[in-house]
């Protein structure tokens, strides 16, 4: 309830402002799951698989699953004949395992990573049974030879559900994961070297989400517990992390250290005097390419969300590597004694060479250096994002995103090009989702939602996307969850869904348009782009409109929106009016109801007093509400300026009590 309260006062808090929050879009369609076509694979339906997608080839898609790497045809999602990796633990591995008290399920073996050497030569460890293993595969006529198994303890998790990422590059695993199975604690890992241990300036409870390569670096993406974060309670925020590949480790002591770790904020909030922050994320997708309001720029999509005990509010950000590489660039931010801020480290204080530059020998740096990054490791600066605003904004009581996939650049009948984004939920679902401003403006975003599809069931969350072109194929999207791998059509442009001029247009999807010949709403083929043919067909990705569609009536979705201000509004309302009803009922019961049996029961009077004396000293059961009551006014333990930083604002103090 208090957490749903501070939500509403932030929103309110907007309001007030008058802060241009975007329209949450509708989508201009909706799909039943019993409705969706598409291919499907199911691998051992006697348990749960817990899929992981390891590997994305042209033709195929490897999978880890339990005690199994499938490789799936991407034609038609079957099982490639013969081509199946069995990895069971082994009895001894399994036996310790259920010593551990772990059940049957967990001690098993998951596979989760996979690193490909070479063509006919791959790494890939699993949990083997609350042990992980790494084993070195070659392929020899067509068949799997196993080779040495290695401890895959910091490469790869003991628990299939744990949120962790690796990637190859360079013929080396880059890894962040846990080191021990009770989850205290978390590194970034290379063979040989390590981020510090318990060094909770360096990764403080992160949860690990993404990684790539990028140039001279390996990006890694997750939330943890911001240590620069200095009012009460505790914030999460989105971090990206970065280390050099070439990273050879400290001198002397700091032989095991990377010397190259730094990480940075990552900023998605819908802007205003008091910023609204969507601070944990969720999924980052792979650099795409493209032409932004004219200029050509390197792109990372983001998905990011509010916590999970406030309501479902989720976004999807874009930041340009560029942006990421600049950060990486500037200030450092330091706290210099335990109790002041953190601020932003002078150019004097920073040693030379640079802190956590790419060397070709980092065992030479001196000590100096060296020591400046494992203590510095956090940038003043966040990453801002490339649109002023998020691409995508959505309250939901109902689901919140999950992760992200692009298709890149595809061009629409007017010549400009568009980013199609696929966004994966914790209900099932895929949402299909453009920038329509994209091409012309980076102040201002225009979110359309195209569709809404329920491709899995309700209880199973979207947990990979990937988009494939298939040369002669029509293109897919290929969607991962724990138990069960779908492929669904990229576009949905047909006479079901849109059967009119009017509706097809308005689905201002740069994949469909109106076939003014057949009147029929088609799927617009690449090839027709710069052909006369174009002439005939219709559609208007900016305002969802054609003249020459006439005065007829779409079908679709009626134009109605909600905008926060409306749900708030309808919210607050209800809240206010529900108070209202709690307080009549509740005077009128205390009325009827007054004398003996309150007198039976002093402990909750005394517990109500508690609550309306501010007692500084809450004792017994509902200590923790109590806790969260007196948190609300603001405190500023460090005298801090409320102007020095976002993070002191109202808004924020508010954000607190939902923790
Ligand atoms: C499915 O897994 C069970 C063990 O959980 C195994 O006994 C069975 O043979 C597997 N089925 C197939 C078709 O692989
Ligand atoms: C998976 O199947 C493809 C296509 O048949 C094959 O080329 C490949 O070697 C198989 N296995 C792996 C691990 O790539
Ligand atoms: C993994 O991340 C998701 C989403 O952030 C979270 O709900 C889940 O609890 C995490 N799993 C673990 C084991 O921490
Ligand atoms: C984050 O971005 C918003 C604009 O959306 C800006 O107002 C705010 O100052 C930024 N916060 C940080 C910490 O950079
Ligand atoms: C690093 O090594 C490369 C070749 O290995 C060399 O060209 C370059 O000059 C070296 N840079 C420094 C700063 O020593």
């Amino acid at each position: 309830m208090i957490a749903i309260l501070s939500i509403l006062s932030a929103l309110l808090g907007l309001i007030g402002q008058s802060i241009a929050w975007p329209l949450d879009p509708l989508p201009r369609l909706h799909i039943k799951h019993r409705e969706v076509i598409g291919q499907r694979f199911l691998g051992n339906e006697s348990h749960v698989e817990h899929f992981k997608l390891l590997e994305r080839a042209p033709t195929f898609i490897l999978i880890g699953a339990r005690n199994a790497i499938y490789n799936i045809s991407l034609h038609d999602l079957t099982e490639i004949y013969d081509q199946r990796v069995q990895w069971t633990s082994t009895g001894a591995h399994r036996e310790l395992c259920y010593l551990k008290g772990r059940n049957e399920d967990d001690c098993q073996n998951y596979v989760r990573v996979f690193g490909r050497q070479s063509p006919d030569k791959f790494l890939a460890c699993g949990t083997n049974a609350y042990k992980p293993q790494c084993r070195q595969f070659t392929i020899k006529n067509g068949a799997y030879v196993g080779g040495k198994d290695t401890d895959g303890l910091g490469l790869c998790p003991y628990d299939p559900q744990h949120n962790s990422t690796a990637v190859f590059a360079g013929g080396q695993l880059y890894a962040a994961t846990l080191a021990d199975s009770s989850g205290g604690e978390p590194l970034i890992h290379r063979e040989k070297i390590r981020t510090e241990r318990s060094d909770l300036n360096q990764l403080n409870g992160p949860n690990f989400v993404s990684s790539f390569a990028y140039g001279e670096y390996v990006f890694f993406f997750y939330q943890e517990t911001a240590v620069e974060y200095m009012n009460c309670g505790k914030a999460v925020y989105s971090r990206v992390g970065r280390v050099c590949q070439h990273d050879k480790g400290g001198p002397h002591a700091f032989s095991d250290r990377w010397t190259s770790f730094l990480k940075a904020r990552l900023n998605c909030s819908v802007p205003g005097e008091y910023p609204f922050y969507f601070n944990e994320i969720q999924s980052m997708s792979d650099v795409t390419e493209g032409l932004y309001a004219g200029k050509h720029n390197q792109l990372i999509y983001g998905v990011f969300t509010t916590p999970t005990n406030s309501i479902g509010g989720s976004a999807v950000c874009a930041f340009a590597m560029s942006s990421v590489l600049d950060v990486f660039q500037g200030a450092f931010k330091e706290q210099e004694t335990i109790n002041s801020n953190w601020l932003r480290v002078t150019p004097e204080k920073v040693p030379e060479p640079r802190p956590g530059a790419c060397v070709n020998d980092s065992r030479t740096l001196p000590d100096i250096t060296v020591n400046f990054v494992k203590t510095h490791p956090l940038m003043d600066d966040a990453v801002q994002s490339f649109f002023a605003l998020p691409v995508l904004t959505k309250v939901s009581f109902n689901y919140r995103f999950t992760k992200i996939a692009v298709d890149p650049q595809v061009k629409a009948l007017d010549g400009r090009t568009y980013d199609i984004l696929y966004i994966g939920t914790d209900d099932g679902r895929v949402i299909k989702a453009l920038n329509t401003q994209a091409p012309d403006s980076l102040d201002d975003v225009g979110q359309v939602i195209v569709s809404d599809v329920q491709v899995l069931r309700y209880d199973q969350p979207v947990k990979d996307l990937q988009v494939v072109h298939l040369a002669g194929e029509a293109s897919k999207l290929v969607v991962v969850a724990d138990s069960e791998i779908r492929a669904i059509p990229l576009h949905h442009c047909d006479s079901q869904t849109a059967n009119t001029c009017a509706s097809c247009v308005a689905l201002q999807d740069p994949h469909c348009a109106w076939d003014h010949i057949t009147d029929m709403c088609v799927a617009v083929p690449t090839k027709l782009h710069d052909n006369d043919a174009s002439k005939t067909l219709f559609q208007d990705i900016i305002n969802g409109k054609h003249k020459k569609c006439g005065n007829e009536q779409g079908v679709i979705v009626s134009p109605v929106v909600y905008s926060a201000q409306t749900l708030t509004g309808a919210l607050v309302c209800t809240c206010f009016f529900s108070l209202i009803a709690g307080f009549a009922s509740g005077f009128w019961f205390s009325q009827r109801l007054r004398g003996p049996p309150y007198t039976d029961q002093p402990e909750q009077r005394q517990q109500l007093n508690r609550l309306t004396e501010n007692s500084e000293t809450p004792t017994g059961f509902n200590n923790k509400s109590i806790n969260l009551v007196l948190n609300v006014p603001p405190k500023n333990p460090n005298g801090k300026n409320a102007n020095s930083s976002a993070e002191n604002k109202p808004m924020q103090k508010v954000k607190k009590t939902y923790i």
